[in-house]
């Protein structure tokens, strides 16, 4: 018997790995979008709504049905501090120009209509996949802490526990932009599932799958493969590989099929004050803090079988045979 699909609100800032991330959620039938919301990082806060209302335009659900909220436009605590090098482009997609967007954002704020989300749904039944900096999903925690309780999860594509960061050799672009929200969100004892740069950089989407979506030749696989190539060009220069992490789809890819991952359980925190470790995702494995895991924290992946899944679910739900069939 086939489960019921879970509710879900994605927290984004595409970013190209944001809207590949997107890409996969329409794509899976297990999840049952209620809308996307978003918050500045890769790009100011402007622009990303821009991207995420063009992104769902180009993947179809109706507006109606899928709506794009604006949160943030920057940390709470901090100044807003955007990436040094323009790694998804100077519009964040790329250079993949969408067509203008046919729809408004949604008129409310954010994090209360994500509020209002979790408290129609039956406690338990709501995930919250958040792919960028935590300042919405930290003030949905604080603004309104009824929350908590009713949240089946929140996934989190950010941090690197154990291997070295990507913004600083400590940490992680996500929670370097926000360090005080992730740390919040961390601490706050909702269930957590955390996929940071310990798995994300193992699982390599090479140029040969961006060149197949570019071939396959429907808008949206065509669109995706365009934007990886673009990310695949940048990666190269630092790290010789023809190949991208996509970091925020492994996110989707998680909620989706946790089984694709290995997860450690650990007590988590956000280091907020270090010198050179602001934004550190610190992971107690051992036990020494004698705090209680508070997280689970992905510490491996079959890289082969999420290479598969996305390849297929991009496919299989906007490739040019389904719009043909
Ligand atoms: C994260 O930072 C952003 O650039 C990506 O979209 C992803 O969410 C990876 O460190
Ligand atoms: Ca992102």
């Amino acid at each position: 018997m086939s489960r019921a699909p879970s509710r879900v609100v994605i927290d984004c800032d595409p970013g190209i790995d944001d809207a590949i991330a997107l890409m996969l959620a329409y794509a899976s039938p297990e999840l049952d979008v209620a809308g996307v919301t978003t918050v500045a990082g890769n790009v100011g806060l402007d622009q990303v709504v821009d991207n995420a209302l063009r992104v769902c335009d180009l993947i179809g659900p109706p507006a109606a049905a899928t709506p794009v909220l604006r949160g943030y436009a920057g940390p709470l605590a901090r100044a807003l501090r955007q990436p040094d090098e323009p790694v998804h482009g100077a519009y964040g997609l790329g250079g993949v120009e969408l067509p203008a967007p046919s729809r408004a954002a949604h008129p409310g704020h954010a994090v209360d209509w994500t509020a209002g989300q979790i408290r129609a749904a039956a406690p338990g039944e709501f995930t919250l996949i958040a792919t960028a900096p935590l300042t919405n999903v930290a003030a949905l925690l604080h603004g309104h802490p009824d929350t908590r309780e009713r949240l089946k999860e929140i996934v989190v594509m950010g941090g690197a526990a154990f291997a070295p960061g990507n913004t600083t050799p400590a940490a992680e672009f996500n929670f370097h932009a926000d360090p005080e929200a992730a740390r919040y969100v961390t601490e706050s004892g909702v269930p957590l599932r955390i996929v940071g740069l310990d798995v994300t950089r193992e699982a390599l989407t090479p140029l040969a799958d961006a060149e197949a979506l570019i071939a396959d030749g429907a808008p949206v696989t065509a669109a995706a493969g365009r934007m990886l190539s673009h990310l695949i060009d940048r990666y190269a220069r630092r790290h010789t590989v023809r190949a991208c992490a996509v970091h925020d789809a492994l996110a989707v890819a998680a909620a989706v099929r946790p089984d694709l991952l290995e997860w450690t359980d650990a007590w988590v925190t956000v280091e907020c004050a270090g010198e050179f470790t602001r934004g550190a995702l610190v992971a107690d494995v051992h036990g020494r803090t004698g705090h209680a895991p508070n997280a689970r924290v992905a510490s491996g992946v079959d890289a082969e079988a999420f290479r598969g899944f996305l390849m297929s679910r991009l496919r299989d739900r906007y490739g040019a045979a389904r719009l043909a069939a």
